[in-house]
C-alpha cells in the first residue's frame, strides 16, 4: 500500500498513525497538571507511572496554509477525583484554531481563553467534532473507562505552547463528584479540598 505524508492509516482505537512515532506521557511527566499532589504521588506509585497518554503526529508539510495532524489516545483512569488527561497547551501562533474528531471512547475538552474567566467543557465522542478558536486553551480529557482516541488537525505553523499554563494551569478542573464529570473553578476545588482536609486532620 502507498505509504507516504499524503496518505496515512491509523486504527481508530490505536496509538499510532501507522509508520509514524509515538509520544508517550507517562503520569511522571505530568507534574503539576493534576490538582492534588497528594493524589498525583499515590497514584504514582500504586499505578507504577502509568502511561496517561500517546500522540502520533504527522507533518506533511510545512508553512503557511499547510497542515499537520495527529492521532491522540488516553488512557482510562484518575487522580484523585480528576480524569486522566492532556496537559493542554496554546498554540504559539495564537490565531491559529484546530479540529478535533471524537473516534472511540468518551470525554471532553475543556477550553478556555486568556481574556475571560470562562471555561467551556465540550464532549468529545465518536462521530464528533469539536471546533477550537483561535487564542484558545485546550485539554482533553478522558471520562469514560476505555481509551479515549481523537483526531487533532491545524495549521502547521499553529505550535504548542505549554509554558503559558505551566505556572497557572488552566482556571478550571473537571473532576469527578456523584459519579458525573463536573467542571469547577480550579480555586474552588482547592477549598472544598482544603475544607475535608481539615475536617480529616482537626
Ligand atoms: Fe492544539
Amino acid at each position: 500500500m502507498l505509504k507516504s505524508p499524503n496518505f496515512t492509516t491509523f486504527q481508530p482505537a490505536g496509538s499510532d498513525i501507522d509508520g509514524f512515532p509515538v509520544v508517550e506521557r507517562r503520569l511522571s511527566q505530568l507534574d503539576k497538571v493534576f490538582a492534588e499532589p497528594d493524589a498525583f504521588a499515590k497514584t504514582l506509585v500504586a499505578q507504577e507511572n502509568p502511561r496517561v497518554y500517546t500522540v502520533s503526529s504527522v507533518a506533511p508539510a510545512e508553512g503557511d496554509g499547510q497542515l499537520h495532524y495527529g492521532l491522540g489516545k488516553i488512557m482510562p483512569g484518575k487522580v484523585g477525583q480528576e480524569y486522566f488527561m492532556t496537559r493542554g497547551h496554546y498554540h504559539e501562533w495564537r490565531e491559529a484554531a484546530e479540529i478535533y474528531i471524537g473516534l472511540s471512547g468518551t470525554g471532553y475538552m475543556l477550553l478556555e481563553t486568556e481574556n475571560s474567566d470562562d471555561g467551556q467543557l465540550i464532549p468529545l465522542i465518536p462521530n464528533s467534532i469539536v471546533y477550537v478558536p483561535g487564542f484558545t486553551a485546550h485539554r482533553t480529557i478522558n471520562t469514560g473507562h476505555a481509551p479515549l482516541t481523537y483526531l487533532g488537525i491545524y495549521p502547521a505553523n499553529a505550535g504548542h505552547d505549554y509554558g503559558s499554563l505551566a505556572q497557572s494551569n488552566f482556571r478550571h478542573v473537571v473532576v469527578e463528584e456523584n459519579g458525573a464529570p463536573t467542571l469547577l473553578r480550579r480555586t474552588d476545588y482547592l477549598a472544598q479540598l482544603k475544607a475535608k482536609n481539615e475536617v480529616a486532620t482537626p
